[in-house]
């Protein structure tokens, strides 16, 4: 068996590692048009950090794993290709800031169609909107040159920073296929595939819609969690309850569980915003306004936690951060991941410059290129006078170096363990400590105590 995969981005390149890991005897080529990002792949240095990722493709790479650029050949050569392209949300035209941008997918049905040479089962790996597979089988038959397409769909569950332990050991494998023989027949081929390390009961298949729509509905509830969360840790900071308190109190009811309950400056990561606006743009298309509202509140929660966040700051630093030094520990959108995309990081950063502060960031795995590219990008200031403003440090020290005040955006566990003593003495006074992600314990640490403000803990002057 041959397999291929279309898009070697962080969901395509561990997925694809994963299966060649467990399945020695099915070749696996991953490509993408992206020659960097291939040349990363075949290199010491891979382009997505994830921990334990680089063991497992040092131990595939030119046995039965490679990486490659040549999109056609690896088509051609394979019985199935996955397709985990990227699909952000479009930023122009009809649906903008809510549809997915389906143009990359496009490009590859139509490449799919203009090369195979024979029958093929087309995987989608890439979130899509519900009802995608309909438009790629009217791509792929009308361009198909007498070939046969079977479509599945199986939607990737992964997260980023525990993808590997998520792969290995998965809650559920989903697989979604046309209610037909030879739907069927794509489907058994795949669980074969998953069934060599998932045990059987796990692999769950479905038709195709409800495959799709799972994959959006589970990141819409996830996020909601968040969401949920966080909108309370606003009440516990206005009425002195700590939100890990009732957050541990809640998680205890074994109808609500303990996951997913911490709250945050916000959530980020290329997926929530991005399927929750997906699931919104579906229910308006449907004309259930309701359902789309009841949605949109918790990307709108999230919006403001992360300007909450930074209204706080600046109103307990006397109301302006004008000119002073900030130390941001921590850009990525969580921990053990290089990967920015819709980092609260960002936003943060944004507010903080349009408030003329200076910045100096520090994240163990995200490189000085991507901030100032990220910041560039959501900053309506001119480029050169605000990146000026812009310090991007080697380590968590040489950030907090005479700052006014830390941000902690990032849970990264070397943030746990630093000298915050050290730290203090280090700043201006009074040195504040916002700490976005409640990584620091004032049980833990008492010297940490005035000064610290975590979110939706009891405020830092109320236990002075
Ligand atoms: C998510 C889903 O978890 C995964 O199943 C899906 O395949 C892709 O989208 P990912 O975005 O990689 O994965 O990370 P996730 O762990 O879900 O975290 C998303 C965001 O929520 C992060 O910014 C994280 O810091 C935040 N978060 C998560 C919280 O703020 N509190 C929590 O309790 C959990
Ligand atoms: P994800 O997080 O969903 O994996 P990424 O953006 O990390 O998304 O990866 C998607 C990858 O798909 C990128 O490396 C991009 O270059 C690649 N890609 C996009 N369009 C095509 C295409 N038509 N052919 C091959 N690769 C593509």
């Amino acid at each position: 068996m041959k397999i291929c995969c279309i898009g070697a981005g962080h969901v395509g390149g561990p997925t694809m590692a994963m299966i060649a890991l467990k399945c020695p005897d099915v070749r696996v080529t991953v490509v993408d048009i992206n020659k960097e990002r291939i040349a990363g792949w075949n290199s010491n240095q891979l382009p997505v950090y994830e921990p334990g990722l680089s063991e497992v493709v040092k131990q595939c790479r030119g046995r039965n794993l490679f990486f490659s650029t040549d999109v056609d050949e690896a088509i051609q050569a394979s019985d199935m290709i996955f397709v985990s392209v990227n699909t952000p949300t479009k930023t122009y035209g009809i649906g903008a800031g809510r549809a997915a941008d389906l143009r990359y997918w496009e490009q590859c049905a139509r490449r799919i169609a203009a090369v195979s040479n024979g029958n093929k089962i087309v995987v989608e790996k890439s979130t899509l909107p519900v009802r995608t597979a309909e438009s790629l089988r009217a791509v792929l038959k009308a361009n198909g040159r007498g070939c046969r397409f079977e479509i599945l769909s199986n939607p990737e569950f992964l997260a980023e920073g525990t993808a590997i332990q998520d792969l290995e050991n998965p809650d559920r494998v989903l697989i979604g296929n046309d209610d037909t023989n030879s739907g069927r027949a794509a489907s058994k081929k795949l669980v074969e595939i998953y069934a060599r390390w998932v045990p059987h009961e796990k692999i769950l298949t479905s038709n195709i819609w409800s495959s799709e729509l799972s994959k959006l509905v589970a990141n819409a509830f996830l996020a909601q969690r968040v969401s949920s969360i966080n909108s309370i840790s606003a009440l516990c900071e206005a009425t002195g309850a700590d939100v890990d308190e009732v957050a541990a109190a809640i998680g205890r009811d074994s109808r609500v569980g303990p996951k997913f309950l911490k709250a945050s400056v916000g959530f980020g990561g290329s997926c929530f915003q991005k399927d929750i606006s997906n699931l919104i743009y579906l229910c308006e298309h449907y004309g259930l306004h309701e359902v789309a509202e009841y949605w949109s509140q918790v990307i709108k929660i999230n919006d403001w936690q992360k300007s909450r966040f930074t209204r706080r700051m600046v109103e307990t630093m006397f109301n302006t951060v004008a000119g002073k030094r900030i130390a941001i520990l921590g850009f990525a959108f969580k921990k053990d991941t290089n990967d920015t995309r819709e980092s609260p990081a960002i936003y943060v950063c944004r507010d903080l410059l349009n408030e003329q502060a200076q910045l100096s960031i520090y994240d163990p795995r995200v490189t000085e290129v991507a901030i100032r590219h990220d910041l560039e990008a959501a900053t309506a200031l001119p480029g050169a006078s605000f990146q000026k403003r812009i310090t991007v440090e080697k380590d968590a020290y040489a950030a907090v170096e005479s700052a006014h005040a830390v941000a902690i955006l990032t849970e990264w566990d070397e943030f746990r363990n630093l000298d915050y003593n050290r730290i203090r003495q280090v700043m201006l006074k009074p040195g504040f400590i916002f700490d976005g992600r409640n990584i620091l314990s004032p049980e833990a640490s008492p010297m940490l105590c005035p000064g610290v403000y975590g979110i939706g803990k009891p405020n830092a002057s109320a236990r002075t």
